[in-house]
């Protein structure tokens, strides 16, 4: 569907900012007195762009579609590269970070984008735990501790997808016993599914031949207003959390979990992201930010509300439900827009954030923490889902 405006104001640069929803490129004819902008709206990247043969196993890019809304993954690090909804008036946004090639997933600096991580997602102290009397080292890649399972984890892997559908992929995975330390080999699956209600829906499934410990979560970056469209601190946030897991200099939990009430960490009733975010609170200055792991109120639905937002300028709004205990927001406060993410755009700072739907950070340190541990023999099942509307 290719709209175009026409208009008779002959002021170019209001209608630019007024129609470039930042995922879109657009074109623009003048006459005297009469501009065209011509939008072009966001579609998915060529999957050619995504076939990589030089490594041991292929890369590739596979394509989910309802009729509404697409998305495109690749099997490089089970990575959401695009998802594609209607705004408010009815024009396709795509509303992640990504690349539109592989090489750039392959050989920018790792900002996660759109990946699943593990074996454990966000930090754990020193790159140290113990299991069962065991104590385990693994690799540091983030000042003292362990980022999202190491210097290589899930999201540097190659999965092996199987599409099932035009709306279901599933990839496979297997950490093998000692990948970056963690004991175990560990098979993983995860499940793409693009439902005729907007909703895209991860199912996640691991299985274990060594008690092991595990946090597997999608690290995708959002922009409601669209990719590269500038700030996300104007975005409606609303968490379904009372408490949350304050953190040291290093973003590591001190184990004490907190109320968010009289504190910028309260979301409780929807509040834009950035309406606090420079206020005088030691947490914030830690985080350089939102960058925590909220504990998600109790539910009695399997899956739990655990966030909604709402683009400021399309009007999407998303939810997320999870049944993990969990969710990281993180804001974004690490780009830096040195990125060439889709549509000719940079990663700004702070132009997208994450909801990473999880076990908190550092579990395997904090007995007062629900467990993470995988024994052999056990199935870990888990889901999210992350369903797009507008207002
Ligand atoms: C998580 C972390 C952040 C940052 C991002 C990726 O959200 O908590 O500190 O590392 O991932 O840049």
């Amino acid at each position: 569907m290719n709209r175009s405006l026409l208009a008779s104001f002959g002021v170019v640069a209001v209608l630019l900012t007024g129609c470039d929803n930042g995922n879109q490129a657009s074109t623009t004819t003048t006459t005297t007195d009469t501009v065209v902008v011509k939008i072009v709206p966001a579609a998915l990247p060529d999957s050619a762009a995504f076939r990589d043969t030089t490594g041991a196993q292929a890369t590739a890019l596979y394509i989910l579609k309802n009729g509404h809304a697409q998305a495109a993954v690749t099997n490089y690090g089970a990575r959401l590269v695009s998802l594609i909804v209607p705004d408010k008036t009815g024009n396709p946004t795509d509303v992640v970070v990504g690349y539109d090639n592989i090489n750039n997933y392959l050989h920018q600096p790792d900002t996660y984008f759109g990946a699943i991580v593990g074996r454990y997602g966000n930090r754990i102290a020193k790159g140290h735990f113990k299991l069962n009397g065991k104590q385990y080292t693994l690799a540091t890649n983030d000042g003292p501790n362990t980022l999202h399972g190491g210097k290589k984890g899930f999201d540097a892997g190659i999965w092996t997808g199987k599409q099932l559908s035009d709306k279901s992929l599933q990839l496979f995975y297997l950490s093998t016993d000692g990948e970056e330390g963690y004991p175990g080999n560990l098979q993983v699956k995860v499940t793409y599914t693009l439902t005729d209600s907007n909703t895209l829906r991860v199912d996640y499934e691991a299985t274990t031949d060594k008690a092991t410990v595990l946090n597997i979560t999608n690290h995708s970056y959002f922009n409601l207003n669209g990719q590269g469209s500038g700030t996300i601190n104007d975005h409606v946030l609303q968490l379904n959390a009372d408490a949350y897991t304050p953190v040291d200099s290093t973003l590591i939990p001190t184990g004490k979990i907190e109320p968010v009430a009289g504190t910028p960490f309260d979301f409780r009733q929807p509040t834009a992201i950035g309406a606090r975010i420079n206020d005088n609170n030691q947490q914030l200055k830690f985080g350089h930010g939102y960058d925590h792991n909220f504990v998600l109120n109790k539910s009695k639905d399997s899956l739990g509300l655990a966030a909604i937002v709402q683009g400021d300028k399309s009007g999407i709004v998303l939810t997320v439900r999870t049944d993990q205990p969990g969710v990281q927001f993180y804001g974004g406060n690490f780009m830096k827009g040195t990125n060439p993410i889709k549509a000719g755009k940079k990663d700004d700072y702070r132009s997208a954030f994450c909801l990473e739907t999880q076990h908190y950070p550092d579990s395997p340190n904090e007995p007062s923490f629900p467990s993470t541990e995988l024994k052999p023999g056990e199935t870990f099942r888990s889901s999210t889902t992350f369903t797009f509307a507008t207002k």
